[in-house]
């Protein structure tokens, strides 16, 4: 079966990227979010992401048109029912989520694949939640998606082997290289990336270096694009805190026990560039 229509649940940070490039693969893409507000600014996002190659000629104006005009936008789930795929990217939370895929699981024809793009809940759980877990996979994109040349393909105990053959496919139309993980706590890039973040974190809260000393250290150091605390504001304290409690949780062991700052920075609200306020304010 082609794919040639593809639903994304959630116009934010991660759903209005993943929208922008599957509509600039060629698929016709309906964003689906609850709010309408939520799905202007998505809109809005992606037409400033698509500026900055109209400002740099790698993109005509009329070509960012034609590109935002195959993405439909909806807050009623019925209107995902004609896609072939849908991913699923609301925010991480277990509970909402399932009662998203349940009811995605009513809307869609059978055979169509439900991806979801969660960054920390088990596929396989998730999976288990709908009638077709066979055509359930993950399907992790990283920030910014249009940006960032990695998607994780991960398959849960009952994927099946063409699901995950047919996902990678489609991401690797989507211009990006898919990397096949098993479902595991963090999949493999979390698992790496965020023990790192979150080390980050204590070495700013043991008062070994500033947070603008810990960043220049690990990008002169180590190459890195951004500093690691600047990272976390971009990824967002919530969702590191999420993975971190997902990773001490699952393995039981203390490597991964999420920074008391961490905590504290979350309780405070302070996410990073989302509300404003991280490690770096972003104050407008
Ligand atoms: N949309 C489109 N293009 C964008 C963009 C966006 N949102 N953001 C940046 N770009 C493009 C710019 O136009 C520029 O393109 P050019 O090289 O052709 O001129 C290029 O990216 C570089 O951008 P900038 O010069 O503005 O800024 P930087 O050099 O600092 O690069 C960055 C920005 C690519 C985001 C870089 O800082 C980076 O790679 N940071 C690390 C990102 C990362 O590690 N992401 C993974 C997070 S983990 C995750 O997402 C998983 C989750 O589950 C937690």
């Amino acid at each position: 079966m082609a794919i040639q229509t593809i639903g994304i649940i959630g116009a934010g940070i991660m759903g209005n990227g993943i929208a922008q490039v599957c509509a600039a693969a060629g698929y016709q893409t309906i964003m689906q979010d609850v709010a309408e507000a939520a799905l202007e600014r998505g809109i809005k996002t992606i037409n400033a992401s698509l500026e900055r190659g109209v400002r740099k000629g790698t993109m005509t104006e009329a070509e960012q048109a034609a590109l935002v005009a195959r993405i439909r936008t909806t807050t009623r789930a019925e209107d995902l029912a004609d896609a072939d795929l849908v991913i699923e990217a609301a925010t991480e939370n277990e509970t909402l989520k399932v009662k998203i895929l349940q009811g995605l699981d009513r809307i869609l024809r059978p055979g169509a694949i439900i991806a979801t793009n969660t960054s920390s809940i088990s596929i396989t759980r998730l999976a288990a939640a709908t009638s077709r877990p066979e055509r359930f996979v993950g399907m992790h994109f990283f920030n910014p998606v249009p940006v960032m040349a990695l998607v994780e393909v991960i398959s849960g105990l009952q994927t099946s082997e063409a699901t995950a053959q047919e996902v990678a496919e489609l991401a690797r139309s989507l211009g990006k290289t898919a990397i096949g993980v098993k479902n595991s706590a963090g999949f493999a890039v979390n698992r790496i990336l965020c023990p790192m973040l979150n080390e980050a974190i204590f070495t700013l809260q043991e008062g070994i270096a500033s947070a603008e000393e810990i960043d220049a250290g690990m990008k002169l150091g180590c190459n890195h694009p951004i500093g690691p605390l600047a990272l976390c504001d971009m990824v967002g304290l919530d969702t590191l805190l999420a993975v971190m409690n997902v990773l001490y949780t699952t393995f039981n062991d203390p490597k991964y026990r999420p920074a008391t700052l961490l905590q504290e920075m979350v309780d405070a609200g302070m996410y990073g560039r989302k509300s404003g306020r991280g490690f770096y304010s972003y104050a407008k």
